[in-house]
């Protein structure tokens, strides 16, 4: 770990999750279309998708992380110097989403504001970019905030379909010793490839993917990395206390801990027996997967949820910790990277909002997941936007801040939420906005 980062100058200061009220369980999947739930919950490793409500889309959930950030770790908006938000699921070719979360959580305009891309790989991208930036000195004193945010959709019927979900992490970087987390990119275990895994053309509204070969692509980038970082001095698995990875599926997690293992016994000779491995996945990989089981798939937030499951979970043992993180990008992009986790657990209690937010939620049935399905696509097209019409305003999430519903005249309208209604001095801040184009 270079000075810097130990002498804690840079770190993730905060950290909050955005888990969407909606969530469809595999059981209820399995029932309506006659598969076996076990290879959901076993083959897959997954209880329950995040399903986004109609009104619900990548900026609404981003806001809602960030004002889950702002509010509950007191960070004031003025302090944000850049604001990257890491998604694929953009909604325009050339204005990021970005500029819609910097209005809606009344951020200063003295500030960067971009996306960034490059499938599930981006956030942690925007989280090497935010250390350094801080770390030159360009920041000037300035915070970075970091928002992955997505909604992992396939086709329905498809392969890909159990392995949907949704959601966004917030995190702000910063100067100062107080922090969650003190990422260590210096290692350099980077790894990219052009290969045809995972692609959405601009005119698809699910992404395709060559599912099989997606996870062969993973694993090897995971192999190239961890061997680079092993043979450029860095910790055995087996000496880092936590291992997260980008969890796609969480029985991605037990793939990923062999693959380490067997590169391990290549580079040091150190041959972990089943058994062995079995019992090192209950104590250092299974802690990072709550988020994912629970909630699915959220691409660029998906490693981002592990790290906030983890800290949730573990917050006893994790706090003063150092764990190993790994992100992987279809397309692709891969990084293996080493993390101090803070220690004073109390910084963090009870601001992630992770559990809480899954425990929260409303289970839905398979027709209701079918018609969000069928409203999401309308709201899609020029001119859906209606006066006073919230598609299935019946089932509209009682803690959204921010609702999107559809185009009107080619652009896109957003109107507060619920919760924003009732968060008087939010809405007085943010100049009450209604509606955002
Ligand atoms: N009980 C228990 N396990 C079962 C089962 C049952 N009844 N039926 C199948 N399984 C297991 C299979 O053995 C397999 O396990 P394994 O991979 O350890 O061998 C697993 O469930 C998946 O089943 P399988 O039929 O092999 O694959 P699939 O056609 O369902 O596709 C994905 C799985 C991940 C490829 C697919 O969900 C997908 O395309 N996902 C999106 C892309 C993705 O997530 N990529 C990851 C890298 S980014």
């Amino acid at each position: 770990m270079n000075d810097i980062a130990k002498e804690g100058l840079v770190a993730v200061e905060a950290i909050s999750a955005h888990v969407p009220f909606h969530a469809l369980s595999h059981q209820v999947l399995a029932d309506a279309t006659g598969q076996d739930p076990d290879k959901f919950h076993r083959g897959l490793g997954c209880s329950r998708m995040a399903i986004c409500h109609p009104t619900q889309d990548a900026v609404t959930m981003a806001a809602d992380a960030g004002e889950t950030l702002l509010e509950r770790w007191k960070v004031d908006p003025d302090d944000i110097g850049m604001l990257i938000v890491a998604t694929e699921s953009g909604v325009d070719w050339a204005k990021p989403i970005a500029i819609y979360i910097h209005q809606m959580l009344g951020i200063s305009p003295n500030c960067r504001i971009f996306d960034v891309q490059h499938a599930c790989f981006g956030a942690s991208a925007a989280l090497a970019m935010s250390v350094g930036w801080i770390r030159s000195g360009m920041s000037g004193g300035k915070k970075a905030m970091v928002i992955a945010t997505d909604i992992a959709r396939y086709e329905v019927g498809s392969a890909g379909e159990p392995t949907q979900g949704a959601g966004a992490v917030a995190m702000v970087v910063g100067e100062g010793s107080g922090g969650v987390l003190f990422p260590d990119f210096s290692s350099q275990a980077i790894y990219a490839r052009n290969v045809m895994d995972f692609w959405r053309p601009g005119f698809c509204n699910s992404a395709l993917v060559n599912g099989k070969y997606s996870v062969e692509c993973y694993l090897k980038a995971l192999s190239e990395t961890y061997a680079h970082y092993r043979r450029s001095g860095g910790e055995s698995y087996r000496q880092l206390k936590y291992l997260l990875f980008h969890f796609p599926f969480t029985r991605i997690g037990w793939k990923a801990l062999v693959m380490m293992a067997d590169v391990e016994a290549q580079i040091s000779g150190d041959v972990a027996s089943e058994e062995e491995l079995l019992g090192i996945y209950d104590e250092k990989v299974k802690p990072g997967t709550t988020g994912a089981r629970e909630i699915g798939n959220v691409y660029c937030a998906s490693l981002y949820l592990a790290l906030a499951s983890l800290l949730e979970a573990e917050k006893d043992c994790a706090a003063g910790e150092k764990i190993g993180m790994f992100s992987y990008g279809s397309g692709s992009c891969a990084e293996f990277f080493t993390a101090m986790v803070g220690s004073r657990r109390e910084i963090w209690e009870g601001k992630i909002g992770l559990l809480g937010g899954i425990s929260r939620r409303e289970n839905i049935d398979y027709e209701t997941y079918l018609d969000f399905r069928k409203h999401s696509a309308r709201l899609y097209q020029d001119n859906s936007f209606r006066i006073g019409d919230v598609p299935l305003g019946n089932k509209l999430p009682p803690d959204a801040h921010h609702l999107f519903l559809g185009y009107r005249n080619m652009k896109r309208i957003y109107i507060p939420g619920p919760a924003m209604r009732v968060c008087l001095s939010r809405k007085i801040r943010t100049g009450a906005l209604p509606p955002v184009e």
